[in-house]
């Protein structure tokens, strides 16, 4: 109830446009988003880096409706590429389809999708494009066939709470496609979605047992301990699979389980939001663990 609530605010703007405007939701952001600036989101990576973990940068922003926005949006991220790769800090980029124009017209986001590979590629850097709601599953994965056919330096999501995922897991699996895995952070129907936490739970063992037969990079991408334990022990009965997994977590979150996993030798990416659009990104985390919400009233109640 608290979940679905947390999740059905995330989308509304009017909130969104009242409460990033506010100095103290703007602090708050904090625990959950690195900054407002690409300076501080470098600095937050140069810190991460030195303790042995890469990042993928997030420059937050989704559903965007104009053309323009989209656009911007895309020579934003060209312009981070070319940022990260002159002060060498280690690091990825992960985008959202609709910021760069998916919910306007198909071939905006192509254009867009592939100006930004190109610039990655052509700085030796790797593109994640991140899983949206379900109504946006099939043209990203379409989109993600249709680019990584001539760039070899794109990844896509896959979300364990879909009922399709198993299926799609098969394609990716069949095509040597980098993959993500995470369990899903939208408010999905039952007809699309798992709804029960132990039925998404057996989904991802399932897809993480099916994607460790595979050959090509996986991230699992997961704060659960459990989930954490199962991939430890694929990996044991799979040692050829190490060099080629790695574990993904988010900026903020089981910060000790993420330095415990690199102290153990396991290759741990730290996934790094920032930028003034945090409202919908910090309202998923929110709907995430409830318990975060004590740790906002705390610092409000202060
Ligand atoms: P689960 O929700 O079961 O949590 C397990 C435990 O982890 C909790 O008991 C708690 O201790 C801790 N925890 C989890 N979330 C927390 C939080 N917000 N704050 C504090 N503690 C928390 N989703 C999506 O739909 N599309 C995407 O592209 C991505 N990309 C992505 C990248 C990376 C690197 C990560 C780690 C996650 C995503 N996600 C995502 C989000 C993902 O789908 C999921 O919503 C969260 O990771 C939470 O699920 P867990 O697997 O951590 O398990």
């Amino acid at each position: 109830m608290l979940r679905s609530t947390l999740l059905y605010l995330s989308e509304r703007k009017g909130l969104q446009d009242f409460i990033v405007r506010r100095k103290l939701p703007r602090r708050i952001s904090r625990r959950f988003v690195a900054g407002e600036s690409l300076d501080e989101a470098i600095e937050v990576t140069r810190d991460l880096n030195a303790r042995g973990m890469p990042v993928t940068l997030d420059h937050l922003g989704e559903s965007v409706e104009r053309e323009d926005q989209a656009m911007r949006a895309a020579d934003d991220y060209i312009a981070i590429l070319e940022r990260v790769h002159r002060e060498r800090v280690r690091t990825g980029i992960s985008i959202k389809l609709t910021q760069i124009g998916l919910a306007i017209d198909h071939e905006l986001c192509r254009k867009n999708l592939r100006r930004i590979a190109e610039s990655a590629r052509d700085l030796d850097n790797f593109v994640r494009i991140d899983m949206e709601a379900s109504e946006y599953v099939e043209a990203t994965l379409r989109l993600y066939y249709e680019l990584s056919e001539e760039f070899d330096n794109l990844g896509a999501v896959i979300q364990s709470y879909l009922r399709r995922s198993e299926d799609d897991v098969r394609e990716l699996g069949s095509r040597g496609a980098s993959v993500r895995l995470c369990k899903g952070a939208y408010m999905e129907p039952e007809e699309v979605a798992f709804q029960k936490k132990s039925e998404v739970d057996t989904s991802f063992v399932r897809l993480l047992e099916i994607l460790m037969q595979c050959d090509s990079p996986l991230a699992i991408a997961t704060h659960d301990t459990r989930m954490i334990d199962v991939a430890k022990r694929l990996m044991q009965q799979n040692p050829r699979r190490d060099a080629s997994v790695e574990f993904q977590m988010l900026y903020g979150v089981r910060r000790n389980l993420q330095a415990q996993l690199v102290h153990e030798g396991y290759r741990m990416r730290v996934y790094v939001p920032y930028g003034t659009e945090w409202y919908a990104y910090f309202m998923r985390r929110m709907a995430e663990r409830p318990a975060n919400l004590f740790f906002v009233l705390k610092t409000l109640t202060r």
